[in-house]
């Protein structure tokens, strides 16, 4: 094996590009994914994630573009040719056969080899003794335990799960996050989850794929898309975020109504000054007991939420005009301070957390 070939991506995706009819569901999508990782597609309804995933599966080939498995061509391929286990939303198992032979149904082993494995497929997912059962007599979050299973009875090199766990309730989510995750971790199998959720995507993947709109807006680390999204889009649509309206001074100045603020962002380089921007922090990175200085307001509380284990407040800061910032409090700070609605205070936007777009026109 070369150098080239040790390096091959699992997966790559060159330029995909997928019509229906006059409408364009994807529109050139390129992707490296390595052997081993945990992919999420993170997007809203709608954006492209089943139609990307089923391409990828060869289930409905794309019109324009390449897919690579290792270094092979397979975009031509038929999905047996693709070495994948894949597992729906809706729980799709084989009702009139039971657990066993739906986990069998892909195995071309003799009947000793056969039972051997789906024994110790059952006891992967938590379930050694359902293979009698029928579909019907599982609960939905053992369903998909039992497709889980049966994607990765063949031993596939790629598992592709399409919103496996968004048809359950809150408590078994979270419980079948928790087995997936472990599951990977255990077999090592590149893996690819679409979600529209993004707590699912912050919680498990290794990389986050967000797509809007037939493009992909980012590839990051949870902590990178969380932490430095790559457009007002992404901002949006994971965490919660407030979204300042401003005008560009100098490179890593802003102007916010009255103030002139310090930030870090430096992606705005060949804006020009005087641009009108939009400044986004993160409702938990607006800090209370900074001691005075640069990118501080005085403001006054608007209202404030009790939401457990912290407040979100909104501010009406002096000079803001009408744009009003949301500020998540710890309930410990609250209750230090006595806040409350109708109380002064002074704020700081920290420098470094500031991300600062150019406002879209
Ligand atoms: N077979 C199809 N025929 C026509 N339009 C489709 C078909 N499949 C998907 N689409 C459209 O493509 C877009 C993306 O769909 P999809 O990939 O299912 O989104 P997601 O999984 O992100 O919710 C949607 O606008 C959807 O209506
Ligand atoms: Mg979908």
């Amino acid at each position: 094996m070369n150098a080239e070939t040790a390096a091959a991506p699992h997966l790559r995706l060159d330029s995909i590009v997928k019509t229906f009819g006059s409408f364009t569901a994807l529109k050139g999508v390129s992707l490296d994914i390595r052997r081993g990782e945990f992919i999420c597609f993170l997007g809203p309804s709608g954006c492209g994630k089943t139609t990307l995933l089923r391409v990828i599966a060869g289930l409905d080939p794309q019109s324009g573009g390449m897919v690579w498995l290792g270094n092979r061509d397979v975009s031509r391929l038929p999905p047996s040719a693709r070495d994948y286990g894949i597992v729906f939303q809706s729980y799709a198992l084989f009702p009139n056969l039971t657990v066993q032979k739906n986990v069998a149904y892909g195995l071309k082993l003799g009947r000793a080899a056969e039972r051997a494995r789906v024994e110790e497929l059952l006891a992967l997912v938590g379930l050694p003794d359902a293979g009698p059962k029928y579909p019907a007599q599982l609960s939905g979050g053992q369903q998909q335990r039992v497709a889980l299973a049966r994607a990765l009875a063949p031993s596939p090199g790629l598992l592709l799960l399409d919103e496996p766990l968004s048809a359950l309730d809150a408590r078994v989510r979270l419980h079948l996050r928790r087995q997936i995750r472990e599951l990977h971790r255990r077999l090592g199998i590149t893996t690819i989850m679409v979600t529209h959720d993004q707590e699912e995507a912050l919680t498990m993947a290794d990389r986050i794929v967000v797509m809007n709109d037939g493009v992909i807006e980012q590839v990051g680390t949870p902590d990178e898309v969380y932490r430095q999204p790559a457009s007002p889009f992404v901002a949006d649509f994971v965490g919660a975020m407030n979204f300042l309206p401003g005008v560009l001074e100098a490179p890593g100045q802003v102007r916010l109504g009255v103030h002139r603020f310090e930030c870090g962002g430096d992606h705005l380089s060949d804006a020009a000054p005087g641009a009108a921007v939009t400044v986004c922090l993160r409702p938990e990175d607006v800090q209370v007991r900074a001691a005075g200085g640069a990118n501080t307001l005085e403001a006054v509380i608007e209202s404030l939420e009790f939401l457990g284990p912290f407040h979100r407040a909104r501010l009406a800061a002096d000079g803001l005009g009408d744009a009003r910032v949301t500020a998540d409090l710890s309930a410990n700070l609250v209750r230090d301070l006595s806040l409350a609605s109708g109380r002064r205070l002074a704020v700081t936007l920290p420098r470094e957390r500031l991300r600062v777009f150019e406002a879209a026109r």
